[in-house]
């Protein structure tokens, strides 16, 4: 049951982490972490699009994450696939998607499943969601850097808000929010301009369990912290 007194970030960004070791408590191969993580991905942005949340970005393949074994690769860019392939389930539900990070290497089905899901959920005005795919913080900024660069701008000319504008997240307010599960207690390259004054929740929950419930927690937690950016 939501709190009433509760305030609703704006923008929540989440690190879906601990399908590896989910799928090991259990016996599994990782293959079934990320299937279940999967499954708890879509009901989360479904609750957060019921509960009138306005941003939502989830890290669903790091710049990094190619250093994994190719079996675990292919598997998520397969969950992917099913997922992109499967948002007509999104049409009905209001949800405008988009994604953040590097395609160029993604497989060419890939790359038109994301360009057909954006252009199709394009005038959707529930939630949006942002999904990162071959992303990475540090990446983006080099892009963004190259981008400045090559417009031609000036040095003087170069501020906060340009930087922002050249990221992948343009025309997406900061998150306020980050929760990260699994006990895990980084960024991991997340977002890393973005969330200079984010407010961050860890809890020792591993993402195939992370349920309504602890996201209503998390949305209580943030409801009692005094944000002050910098002020007092
Ligand atoms: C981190 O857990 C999770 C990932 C690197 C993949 C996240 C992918 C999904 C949740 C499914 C696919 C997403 C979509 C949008 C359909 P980990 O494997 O690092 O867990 P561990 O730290 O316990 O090993």
């Amino acid at each position: 049951m939501a709190n009433e007194n509760r305030i609703l970030p704006q923008h929540i960004a989440i690190i879906m982490d601990g399908n590896g070791r989910w799928a090991k408590n259990r016996g599994l191969p990782r293959s079934a972490g990320h299937i279940a993580g999967a499954k708890t991905f879509k009901s989360i942005a479904r609750y957060c699009n019921k509960i009138g949340l306005k941003y939502l970005t989830v890290y669903a393949f790091s710049t990094e994450n190619w250093k994994r074994p190719e079996d675990e690769v292919n598997g998520i860019m397969n969950l992917l696939r099913d997922y992109l392939k499967d948002a007509e389930n999104f049409k009905d539900e209001n949800i405008r998607v988009r994604f953040i990070g590097d395609r160029t290497p993604l497989a060419d089905d890939i790359k038109a499943l994301m360009a057909k899901n954006e252009e199709d959920s394009k005038n959707a005005t529930g939630l949006t969601l942002y999904i990162a795919i071959n992303y990475g913080g540090r990446d983006e900024i080099v892009k963004a850097v190259k981008k400045i660069v090559n417009s031609g701008v000036k040095a003087d000319d170069i501020n906060e808000k340009l930087i922002s504008d050249s990221l992948y997240t343009y025309d997406c307010p900061d998150p306020d929010f980050i929760i990260r599960p699994s006990g895990e207690y980084r960024l991991s390259n997340y977002l890393i301009w973005q969330s200079a004054y984010s407010e961050f929740w860890y809890s020792d929950i591993l993402w195939p369990d992370f349920k309504e419930k602890d996201l209503e927690k998390a949305i209580d937690d943030f409801s009692n912290r005094n944000r002050r950016f910098g002020g007092i």
